[in-house]
């Protein structure tokens, strides 16, 4: 949630961030800003509401004198709407000054207050323009030290912040500080940047720092200088970006939705890559971690959203292989329940981000308590898998529009070879060579859903246009699947969804069905569970029954379900545990196809950022 960018270089700086603004807006796109101390030391702003284009156009207008020095900002709005006003940069010391910030800060009101007894007064209604002021303050208070002023505002911020702040009194230096939120560090030749992540500055540089919990940062074209919030030098951790910028661009697809759907054979494969040795599964960073799965009696899965979807296909999967209980937990509920936790418990978290703020702090509340902490994540350098005593990297490349696709399937993938890590370790999986072979033939078998299945999907979903309600029904490890068909569908469509355990049917939801209704039904196999088939027959016949418009999704060959069927949505054969990754597809093509059809913004829906960092 809102993105940040900060330049010093030779470079003009403009330029810079508003490109490094574009690969950030998936983080937030209510309003955009920028600030640059120019050639002659004046610093200059802009900010505009609306989406980045807003901005641009606004600079092409009217330039904004450049300058070597500058910081950016993209918003996703917290305290008070997307203005003009409320968009950052903030200014203070009679506007020589200039600070962004990502996150909430907690104790605003108290620091508003002092301030406002202290004759200071404000243009907009942020938490951000309270934190610009104090360091005005400070600046003042400390005979123009912006680093020193910077710590003292820092120390007596409450809640989660990144910040970035200039002085024109200071050209040549950008000062950052992080708590509970992201920032990176870019190493350049004689230029340095800042970013919410790499993709700031992706294009100028892969070399890149990890800056932890706490600590300030300043940079200038030929240092960087990392201390605590107590001004004590610390290191920062070097990381090599492993994607480039080409994988962040849109390349000749219509939207970065379709794009990363249709590169979720390589996101698989990527994940699965030197993870498989003769015909088990060993994931090399788990090498010597084995106690992490030894001694304990329960994990805890837990994760938001799309992420805690994939989270319940591996509870049913490392139950079946490492024969340990596993619980499913919404981050934001976990940690608020007082849950029954100790050093017998391996907390697995997911984040494609690796910064959600529920799942960061539901990491954190595990560790306070003894549990052992693993991490799931397609974000090097992340805060999450920095808090986790491991973490197992998803290697999906960069997703960037908000719904998450690809990030799901690698996430899925992940969960698997976990499960079959564990499995090994703990030797209750004395033979994986066959769920080995399946794991090593899902990116062809993904592949094969998205060519055969487009073009279908994609018309039913032209057809489907003006629907108001749709409904996914599951079992087993299809029931996850249901609860993301059905995300997916109300994310970039704004049409009801709800996703349904198929046999929780007769229990309530069957009341839902009218004539005409829509319900996707996902159909296990027949050769996993005759038992479990036949009962989503059954129940299929029971919404066809009432009405209901009935399209399946069920393996190639799959006969029983034609009668009932008005529309056969066909995936290749797979083993039960790797079914969801195929099944998956249609129901992403679905809604993407839909939201398409109703004129809407596929990557960049109403109302949601990529990645939410605030509680
Ligand atoms: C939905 C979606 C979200 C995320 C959730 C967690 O398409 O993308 O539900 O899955 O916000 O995000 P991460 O995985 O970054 O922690």
């Amino acid at each position: 949630m809102c993105g940040i960018v900060g330049y010093v270089g030779p470079r003009p700086s403009q330029d810079i961030l508003l490109a490094g603004l574009a690969r950030l807006e998936y983080r937030g796109y209510d309003s955009a800003g920028v600030a640059v101390i120019d050639g002659d030391g004046a610093l200059g702003m802009r900010k505009k509401a609306g989406k980045l284009a807003v901005l641009r156009d606004s600079l092409k207008d009217a330039a904004l004198a450049d300058g070597n020095t500058g910081i950016g900002h993209t918003r996703w709005a917290t305290h008070g709407g997307p203005t003009d006003e409320n968009a950052h940069p903030h200014l203070a010391d009679d506007d020589k000054l200039a600070l962004i910030h990502n996150g909430i800060i907690e104790n605003f009101a108290a620091l508003r207050d002092e301030l406002l007894a202290d004759g200071v007064s404000f243009r907009s209604e942020t938490d951000t323009e309270v934190a610009a002021a104090l360091l005005g303050r400070e600046y003042r208070n400390n005979g123009g030290d912006l680093q020193l002023a910077f710590r003292g505002v820092v120390n007596r911020l409450e809640g989660a912040f990144t910040l970035l702040a200039m002085h024109q009194d200071h050209p040549g230096l950008v000062v950052g500080a992080r708590r509970n939120s992201p920032l990176v560090i870019g190493l350049g030749e004689g230029e340095n940047f800042l970013g919410s992540d790499v993709a700031a500055f992706i294009e100028y540089t892969r070399k890149a720092l990890a800056i932890g919990q706490d600590q300030i940062v300043s940079i200038t074209p030929d240092a960087v200088t990392v201390t605590d919030f107590a001004g004590t030098p610390v290191e920062a951790e070097p990381f090599d970006v492993s994607w480039d910028a080409a994988a962040a661009e849109k390349g000749g697809w219509s939207s970065f939705m379709a794009k990363e759907v249709a590169e979720q054979p390589e996101a698989v494969a990527n994940t699965i890559r030197g993870r498989i040795q003769g015909d088990q599964v060993v994931i090399p960073e788990l090498d010597g971690l084995d106690e992490l799965f030894l001694g304990i009696n329960r994990i805890i899965i837990t994760a938001c959203g799309t992420a805690a979807y994939s989270a319940l296909v591996g509870k049913y999967a490392i139950e079946q292989w490492a024969r340990i209980p596993v619980d499913v937990e919404l981050a934001h509920e976990f940690r608020y329940r007082d849950p029954v936790i100790g050093d017998d418990t391996l907390v697995v978290s997911i984040s494609q981000s690796g910064e959600t703020m529920d799942t960061l702090m539901a990491v954190k509340y595990a560790s306070e308590r003894g549990a052992r902490t693993l991490s799931i994540c397609n974000t090097q350098g992340a805060t999450i898998p920095r808090e986790s005593d491991a973490v197992v990297y998803t290697h999906a490349g960069p997703e960037v529009a908000v719904a998450s696709t690809k990030a799901f399937s690698a996430q899925i993938t992940a969960l698997l070879l976990l499960g079959l890590h564990m499995g090994r370790v703990r030797g209750s999986v004395a033979d994986a060579s066959a769920d080995v072979a399946e794991l090593a033939a899902l990116p062809e078998k993904i592949a094969k859903v998205l060519e055969s299945e487009q073009e279908h999907v994609t018309q039913l979903a032209g057809w489907m246009a003006d629907t108001r309600s749709v409904l996914f029904l599951g079992r087993h490890v299809g029931f996850p699947i249901a609860l993301e068909g059905a995300l997916k569908l109300k994310e970039i469509s704004y049409i009801h969804a709800e996703g349904f355990a198929a046999g929780e049917l007769k229990h309530g939801p069957i009341a839902l069905i009218e004539p005409g209704q829509p319900v996707f039904v996902l159909v296990p196999s027949p050769r996993h569970s005759a038992v479990v088939h036949s009962k989503v027959v059954s129940n299929i016949q029971e919404i066809r029954a009432r009405g209901a418009r009935v399209i399946v999704v069920a393996e190639e060959g799959d006969a029983a379900v034609l009668p009932f069927a008005d529309e056969v949505i066909r995936i290749p054969l797979a083993g039960a545990m790797f079914e969801p990754l195929l099944a998956v597809v249609p129901l992403q093509i679905f809604a993407m196809a839909l939201a398409t059809a109703k004129g809407l913004d596929v990557d960049q829906p109403r109302n949601l950022a990529k990645s939410v960092t605030v509680e």
